[in-house]
Order: structure tokens, then sequence, then C-alpha cells
């Protein structure tokens, strides 16, 4: 039987075909435009995923045995706020996981109705790019589109109703809204209040691996595939990454060097960071995991290379990079301001230590040490509630790099392993798709018989040493700064 996985990214969807082997047959990717119509606002168009993902489906089986095919599932970008109309019809482009501009409404949920309330009813606290907020804007700001709200989806959930008629979710994706009880994965009644919708307008919330039906008939017809093929919930992005690397069941973490960058820890327990800095979700395999996300990881790189200094070859510009431990430049990855751990929708991307003889690949350095630094400011917070990782997968655009992926391995001090396919949520959205179908038992058994480690990164305790140092240097920046990030708007 063969599983197509879709990843609904925010630079393309990507989608996957396996086997019930978990053979990878087919991949392609296509892109879609995002749109910033203001400083910090991002958006992107819901019939655009959609044409991208219909289009894609049928490059993806274009040499495929079509009857073959028995189910399709998702990883999906986060947070996002699709809202359609009582005709099913999007009423305004989806305001995306990394749209800053919902602090007001951030600072309503997280003072007047205050963080321990948030945390009580879902588990976390308000960050600008959750759903919630967006909601909340919406209200505010839009009135007359938040009259017309019958549906409220996230984006991959609107794949998913477009391809079985069925207004879903999953487990994983819904923790983001926060109007998810995670705790009791069910939707928090205080929170529909807070946000003034009503249940009704969410979607059905299954476990990432269920089915939800099958393709509607003109769909399956469309694509030349059985009309029996079910459709997963499917999962998160991240939730799905971890699902496609192995992180799954107690104490596992994974690395994701995508747009966003995040570090995913799953627990068999649930669990709050009493910080609120880490979030506490769901996970795909039907327990939970903390994860910290930066708005902007290989991001900043693809910034730095493409926009700044003007090259498509970031294998020769990392070629030039030999002074590991010793680079006194430092860059604060906020291009998109930044979630965890600061949350602050106002911090911004910054070069400091230049001198004269700075190089090009000084500056290439420390963008791609500054995500790592980054990435380990929420690492720290995880270690600081008592977490013991010694290991990590990872995977995403950014893994591909072997001089960033020792980077990290040194940066926060763990073996970093590396799997034989690095295609995270789309490996993961056809895993879910194999557990709905019965081809595994569990995603933990589907885990265990699919995901193979190839390669290890070893921390090297000298240089270990070196950046610890940096680290400590790296971490006064951003409070340094902060003051400034309120006037520079
Ligand atoms: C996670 C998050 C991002 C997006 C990116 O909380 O916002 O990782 O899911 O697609």
């Amino acid at each position: 039987m063969l599983y197509i996985g879709i990843d609904l990214g925010t630079s393309a969807v990507k989608l996957l075909l396996m086997d019930g082997e978990g053979k990878i047959r087919n991949i392609v990717s296509r892109e879609y435009p995002i749109y910033f119509p203001n400083p910090g606002w991002s958006e992107q168009k819901p019939e655009d995923w959609y044409e991208q993902t219909m289009t894609g489906i049928q490059e993806l089986l274009a040499d495929a045995d079509k009857s073959q095919v028995a189910g399709i599932s998702f990883g999906g970008q986060m947070h996002g706020l699709v809202i359609l109309d009582g005709e099913d019809n999007v009423i305004r482009p989806a305001l995306l996981w990394n749209d800053g501009r919902t602090y007001e409404e951030c600072d309503y949920l997280n003072n007047v109705i205050g963080k321990e309330k948030l945390s009580e009813y879902t588990a976390n606290i308000s960050f600008t790019g959750f759903t919630a907020p967006k909601i909340l804007w919406v209200k505010n700001k839009e009135p007359e589109n938040f009259a017309r709200i019958a549906k409220i989806m996230l984006p991959k959930d609107y794949i998913a109703y477009k391809l079985t008629g069925v207004h879903c979710t999953d487990v994983s994706d819904a923790s983001g809204m926060l109007i998810f009880d995670v705790k009791n994965r069910r939707w928090s009644k205080e929170m529909c209040e807070i946000c003034g919708i009503t249940e009704d307008q969410l979607a059905t919330c299954y476990e990432s691996y269920e089915s939800v039906g099958c393709v509607l008939p003109e769909i399956a017809d469309q694509l030349g595939i059985p009309r029996t093929v079910k459709v997963a919930a499917g999962a998160g992005d991240n939730a799905a990454a971890a699902v496609g690397t192995g992180t799954v069941g107690d104490g596992m973490c994974n690395i994701s060097l995508g747009t966003s960058g995040t570090i995913f820890i799953s627990s068999r327990n649930f669990g709050v960071d009493k910080y609120n800095a880490l979030h506490s979700f769901a996970h795909a395999d039907g327990s939970y995991h903390l994860m910290g996300c930066m708005l902007s990881a290989a991001s900043c790189n693809k910034w730095w290379m493409d926009d700044i200094i003007g090259t498509k070859d970031y294998a020769a510009e990392q070629k030039a990079i030999d002074k590991l431990g010793e680079n006194h430049v430092y860059f604060l990855p906020y291009l998109m301001g930044e979630r965890s751990p600061h949350n602050n929708p106002n911090a911004r991307g910054t070069f400091i230590g230049m001198t004269m003889d700075t190089t090009r690949a000084d500056m290439t350095q420390a963008v791609l040490e500054g995500v790592a630094f980054a990435l380990r400011d929420s690492f720290e917070v995880a270690r600081s509630l008592g977490i013991q990782i010694e290991r990590t997968k990872i995977c995403g655009g950014g893994a591909k790099s072997p001089l960033w992926k020792k980077m990290i391995a040194n940066i926060l001090n763990l073996k970093v392993d590396v799997i034989e396919s690095e295609e995270g949520p789309s490996l993961g959205g056809a895993m879910l798709a194999a557990v709905a179908c019965g081809e595994y038992a569990s995603v933990e058994e589907a885990a265990a018989k699919i995901v193979k480690v190839v390669d290890t990164v070893e921390p090297d305790p000298e240089l270990v040493a070196k950046y610890d140092e940096r680290y400590a240097q790296f971490k006064e920046i951003y409070p340094a700064c902060k003051p400034l990030f309120e006037i520079i708007k």
C-alpha cells in the first residue's frame, strides 16, 4: 500500500509518498507566496495552499500505481487562523504562526485574563502567533469579518476539509490555539467564552493517527486514487516531524531547523513549564510534549544568503568558516520578533561585535551560531526544569548542513543523531496515515520500524567549553538591546 504525507509549510507544501515498509518512493515540493502587508504581519491564502497541494499530489503520483494509495495525512504549519463563512468560503487571508500583530490582544489575555487562568485552562500562555489572540484581533479590528465566521480552522485542517468535507483537527495542532484544554485533550469552554466563539465554530478534534473519513468521490476521481482512501487527522508540523524522526515515547528530543526553529521534547506524562516559556502541547503519538519555538531559524540564513549577500551557494559560504568557538561577532536571530523564550514581537535581528577585520565568513558564522545559541536559550529552560536530555534528532532544511549540525552539537552539548531521511513532517504525515490504515498498530511501532539513525555528531569537550563562554556573552545581548527594541519600530 502507499501513503501520502503532506507537509503544509510556510514557504512550500512538501509531499512525500511512502510504501508500507516505510520506504520513500517520491518527494515533491510546490511553493506559494507569503505576504507581509505590514511590518511583523504575515499572511497566506488558503486557496494557494489547496491549489498547490492538489497539483503536488498529481505530480507525486505521476509514476506511481495510484490504485495502491490507501491513506493521506499531514504535518502543517501551526497556529494559523483560517476563517470560513457559512458556505465554507475563506473570509480573509490566514494570519500565520509568525504574525506579530496581536500584541494588544496578547497583553489582554496574559495580563487582564491573566497567565494563571490561561495556564489553568490550556496549559499555556498567550504568544502573538497563537490562534486565540488572532480571533480576538479579528473581533476587535475586523468586526464585519468576525460576524461572518462559521468555522475556525488551522492551515492543514483546511486541506483535510477540502479533501473530505469534514471539519476536523488534531490534538497536537489544536494545542497551539490557546482554546484547547491540553491536559484533557478537549476544547476549553472558558477559552471559547473569552474569545467570543462557540464550540460548534471549532472543528471536531481527533487523535493525529485517527481517520476522519475518506476522500470525497470527486477528489478521488480527480486524483485517480481509490474512493476508499482514508484521510487521517495528522499533526502540527513539529509533532509530525517528531513522528518522522522517531521522537516518540518518553524523554526524546528533536530539533527542527526550518523557517522556524524548534526544540521538541516528548513525554508520556502531561507537564507544564512553570515559567510558561516552553509550550505544553499534546503529541501525535497519544502523549504530550514540551516545545520551544524560535520564529526565524533557517530563514535567517536564507535571508542572509539570498537577500543580503546575494548567493545561492550556501555550502561555499560555509566552507570558508574554520574558527568554531572563536567568533566575536554575534547575531540575534529575531527577524520576526521572538517567541521562545522571550515572547517579544518587538525584538529585532541584530549584529554586534564587528571590527575592521571582520569577514563575510564571520558574519555568516554569526548567523548560524546565533540560531544555535537562541535554541540553547529554550533548551536551558528545559534543563532548569530538571529535564535531562543527552541526544537529539534533527530535521528541516538547515539540518542538511554538516557545519550547522556540528554547531548545534557543541553549542547545546548534545549528541546529534542523524537519521536516514531528514524529511520530518511529510514523513511523519505519511506514517500517521499508515497507522490510521492499520499498517502499524501504533505511532511508536511505526517509528521503531521506519526511522533509522545513520550517524551521530558527537560534541567535542574542548569546543563545548569554548562555546559555553561564547554563549555566556550571547545571553547578555538580548537584555541589553531589549529597551532599544521598544524604540526601534
Ligand atoms: C510552532 C510554530 C512553528 C510553525 C512553523 O509553535 O509556530 O514551528 O509550526 O511551521
